[in-house]
């Protein structure tokens, strides 16, 4: 190459970067979100993603685990909200950085999820509470999943913090699968007051092996779930036939 066209080259290169940059920064795409129309914490995560430039079109739904579905996200990965961005699928409270990382590197994916609704991501802050460490993941299209993120935990600030954090309460649910494999129960429930969670279908971890030899699908329970360790526990259950 010539030493003017090899020029040329690389200022076209370094016109079509900034280029691009500035249209990244300009028009950031919509996202379209699909919650319950009671759900606190999924307004407060669109409040996150408008904070930080997103234009959120926001949708009450009767039952947000069926755009899950629709968009191809493993029900065991669920949270509370199920959003749709530029052909990607996001589900839960994952911070706008990693969703402008993945604008931007546009890997080949389903999209990003945050399982469950950890304590201190985006939309779950409590004042004074502790953080959950937790991961972003990515997701494949055959439902495989990396870690895309990781964020660390926090200890409570103070005693008020570590007030917030409820006892388990016993909440009504109906019994949707169980996997004895892989040890987990996947119930329809109504809200959780002590994890901060509206009414959806969701896998949880049990926290005695038998406690699965217990229930069957279809069948209507009381329960109690907890975060042990980071994962959602069913702590105590009761069949309500
Ligand atoms: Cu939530
Ligand atoms: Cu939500």
């Amino acid at each position: 190459m010539k030493r003017r066209n090899f020029i040329q080259a690389i200022s076209a290169a370094v016109l079509a970067m900034s280029g691009f940059a500035f249209n990244a920064a300009a028009a950031l795409p919509a996202i379209d979100v699909y919650k319950s129309a009671t759900c606190g914490c999924c307004s407060k995560w669109i409040e996150h993603l408008q904070a930080n430039g997103f234009k959120v079109n926001a949708h009450d739904v009767p039952s947000p685990s069926d755009y899950r579905s629709k968009f191809g996200m493993p029900q065991e990965l669920g949270s509370c909200h199920s959003a749709r961005v530029d052909g990607y699928a996001l589900e839960g409270h994952v911070p706008a950085s990693e969703v402008k990382r993945l604008l931007a590197e546009r890997p080949k994916a389903k999209g990003l999820a945050v399982p469950a609704m950890p304590l201190g991501s985006p939309g779950m802050e409590v004042d004074g509470a502790r953080s959950d460490p937790y991961d972003v993941l990515l997701v494949k299209a055959d439902g495989s999943h990396s870690v895309y993120r990781h964020y660390d935990g926090a200890p409570a600030k103070n005693a008020a913090g570590s007030a917030a954090q409820m006892k388990p309460a016993m909440t009504e649910g109906e019994i949707k699968k169980v996997d004895k494999a892989a040890g987990k129960l996947t119930i329809k429930h109504g809200p959780i007051t002590n994890l901060d969670m509206p009414g959806m279908t969701m896998a949880f971890r049990v926290k005695e092996a038998a406690m699965i030899d217990q229930v069957k699908p279809g069948d209507k329970i009381r329960f109690a779930a907890d975060k042990t360790g980071g994962a959602l526990t069913v702590v105590k259950i009761e069949t309500m036939n």
